[in-house]
């Protein structure tokens, strides 16, 4: 059966980088490889201009139909003054929340034809691929209570609330051991178990859920802050890392910054698998923004864009082997030479948007 796809391109560059995503789709249909019913819709100020909404209930329905969504991205200096509950980034927000899309995958990939622009030395990070599961929907970022109080004494007190359930450390921890088994069979739970409850929690529901159907997969436990300390001294030791939201969101993004290219990662985020159909809502888009200063030329990296589609064929479209294809596509590509110009170096050939979408199809089509 086809698989059903929705592409909100969105704002910026956005729809720029989804063109790239339209031609793959196409070559891969043309070659027999997978069958797609392609649906779009608009999101992020395209959908405010025409709806008054960041996303709208007929782009919802579509959103809980598909078998995957492939989003660009939202935003951009128009949209400074709408109302706070339309701003762009409300159609992100609202469908993490619908299709309770709990689970955020954020591979660190080091491209060996980039290791020399990484903040650390290229031996360190060559051919690094690190996958950070994220906890995307609880923790202190929603726990309650949430306020800040007026002291009356000329101090105010802010509070946040770390709040974790059993049910939600269990299913990001099978994520990350899922993940695990067509990668590297190995997962790093990180939490500061030696100074709040929910660590201590975190790292017996891990456990114990390790322990149900999953010991095949090596499990090491590390305390947050030490797990920071080696992901900058020795990043390749690591497989998948699970953590929370707020330690994934710090970790996330140091880890980016380890493979230098900071505008050609690719991200994830899934919901639960239903237990009648065993379908998952899940999502996929680059980690970068809409690019305001470049959008309309034609010059944007494509490649995290793609890098998304090669995770929705491994983990939604049942097509992990295509999914190595892809990214063996992309490194090629670099390797011979093409930048656009976010990651252009001397002597490389410069490319725009499409020229590098099409170099990645036609080298696809050799491998
Ligand atoms: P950004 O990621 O859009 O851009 C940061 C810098 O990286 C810019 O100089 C940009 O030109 C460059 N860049 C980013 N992606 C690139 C690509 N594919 N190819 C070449 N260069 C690229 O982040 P910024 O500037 O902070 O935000 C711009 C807008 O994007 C804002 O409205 C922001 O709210 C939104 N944004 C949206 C996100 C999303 O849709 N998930 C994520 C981050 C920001
Ligand atoms: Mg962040």
């Amino acid at each position: 059966a086809a698989h059903k796809l929705l592409l909100l391109p969105g704002d910026g560059i956005g729809p720029e980088v989804m063109g790239e995503v339209r031609r793959l789709l196409a070559f891969i249909e043309q070659k027999g490889l997978l069958s797609f019913e392609i649906e779009e819709d608009l999101v992020g100020g395209a959908a405010y201009d025409v709806h008054k909404v960041a996303i709208s209930d007929g782009a919802m329905a579509k959103a809980h139909a598909a078998d995957a969504i492939l989003f660009g991205a939202v935003g951009g200096p128009q949209w400074d003054g709408v109302p706070y509950d339309a701003r762009p980034e409300a159609g992100l927000l609202r469908l993490r929340k619908e299709l309770m899309l709990f689970a955020n995958l954020r591979p660190a990939i080091c491209y060996p034809a980039l290791a020399a622009s990484s903040s650390l030395k290229p031996e360190l990070v060559e051919g690094l691929d690190i996958m950070i599961v994220r906890e995307l929907t609880g923790g202190v970022y929603f726990g309650e209570p949430k306020t800040i109080t007026d002291l009356g004494n000329g101090q105010k007190r802010a509070i946040d609330t770390q709040v974790y359930d059993t049910y939600e450390i269990d299913r990001i921890a099978r994520v990350a051991f899922d993940l695990a088994r067509v990668r590297r069979n190995r997962v790093t739970s990180a939490e500061k178990r030696n100074v709040m409850k929910s660590g201590l929690l975190w790292n017996e529901v891990v456990t114990a859920t390790h322990k149900d159907g999953f010991e095949d997969v090596t499990l090491d436990h590390m305390l947050a802050d030490a797990l920071g300390m080696q992901l900058v001294r020795a990043p390749k030791q690591f497989d998948v890392i699970v953590t929370d939201n707020l330690f994934g969101d710090l970790l996330s993004d140091v880890a980016s910054m380890l493979t230098g290219s900071l505008g050609m990662l690719p991200s994830a985020s899934l919901g639960a698998e239903d237990p009648v159909t065993g379908k998952r809502a899940a999502m996929y888009e680059p980690v970068h923004g809409s690019a305001p200063d470049i959008a309309g030329k034609g010059v944007a990296n494509p490649l995290a864009m793609l890098a998304s589609v090669a995770m929705a064929l491994k983990y939604s479209l049942g097509r992990p082997d295509l999914a190595d294809t892809l990214d063996k596509a992309i490194s090629e590509v670099l390797a011979d030479g093409l930048r656009t110009g976010d990651i252009y170096t001397d002597g490389a050939t410069r490319v725009g948007t499409a020229e590098m979408g099409q170099a990645v199809v036609a080298k696809f089509e050799t491998l």
